[in-house]
């Protein structure tokens, strides 16, 4: 190995290290803002959302791992009334409202070849995207599986960044594919309303399942 990647690679340890001696763990106020206390929005103020608070949202998204380090997601920000125009006919009629009183609905998409940034974003595998130039289910299930992890980073940088979410599953993927992602490798995965929320619009929390139900030690 270069000398060059092997101190990068130890000033990266050295950093690891550091950090872990810290013992740092969230707050409650982290833990509130980010979970526990934060609900899915429906209803919007009508207060914009900055350039400056999206990129923002980005630059902590874009730091949740992904397998490879692929990065499979890609986001439009509609927020005009024309993009809303545009959206709108894909949209379950119940969804329509939320996603027009929002500032901005993210679509958040997935790129199909994503495999072909992998010699940039994973060099330590300089043939790694042969695993998915010629296996189109291995490159739908990583760019769906890591796209859909970088959507939950998404929200939750959403969240850190002082925004509410609405996420939104309730559309025609295909009418949005083909609206905003023909002729591309993209795809739909799923909506995500941002901004400030009115909170006269939610409703009651609804149950979580218990840490019994669902984990189990072996
Ligand atoms: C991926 C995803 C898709 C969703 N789709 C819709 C939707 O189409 N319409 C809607 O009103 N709510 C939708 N929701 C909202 C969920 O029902 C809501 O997040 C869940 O009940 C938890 O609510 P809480 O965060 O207030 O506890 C969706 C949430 C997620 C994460």
């Amino acid at each position: 190995m270069p000398d060059d990647l092997q101190q990068l690679d130890e000033a990266a340890r050295s950093a690891a290290a550091s950090f872990q001696a810290r013992g740092l763990t969230a707050d409650e106020t982290t833990l509130a803002l980010l979970f526990s206390e934060a609900r899915t929005h429906y209803g919007w103020q009508q207060r914009d959302v900055t350039d400056e608070t999206l990129q923002a949202l980005y630059e902590i998204a874009k730091m949740g791992p992904t397998s490879m380090n692929q990065q499979p997601m890609r986001v439009v920000f509609v927020r005009s009334d024309q993009a809303k125009d545009r959206l709108e006919p894909a949209l379950l009629p119940g969804n329509v409202p939320k996603m027009r009183q929002a500032p901005v609905t993210a679509i958040l998409a997935y790129d199909l070849n994503f495999w072909e940034s992998l010699p940039e974003l994973f060099p330590p595998n300089p043939d790694a995207q042969n695993i998915f130039k010629n296996d189109a289910t291995a490159a739908q299930v990583n760019a769906f599986r890591n796209g859909t992890l970088q959507g939950a980073y998404f929200m939750l940088a959403a969240r850190a960044v002082g925004l509410d979410v609405g996420a939104m599953s309730g559309f025609d993927n295909a009418k949005v594919d083909e609206e905003f992602f023909h002729g591309t490798s993209l795809k739909s995965n799923f909506l995500v309303n941002l901004g400030y929320a009115d909170t006269s619009k939610i409703f009651r929390r609804l149950p979580r399942l218990d840490y019994d139900r669902v984990c189990e030690t072996i």
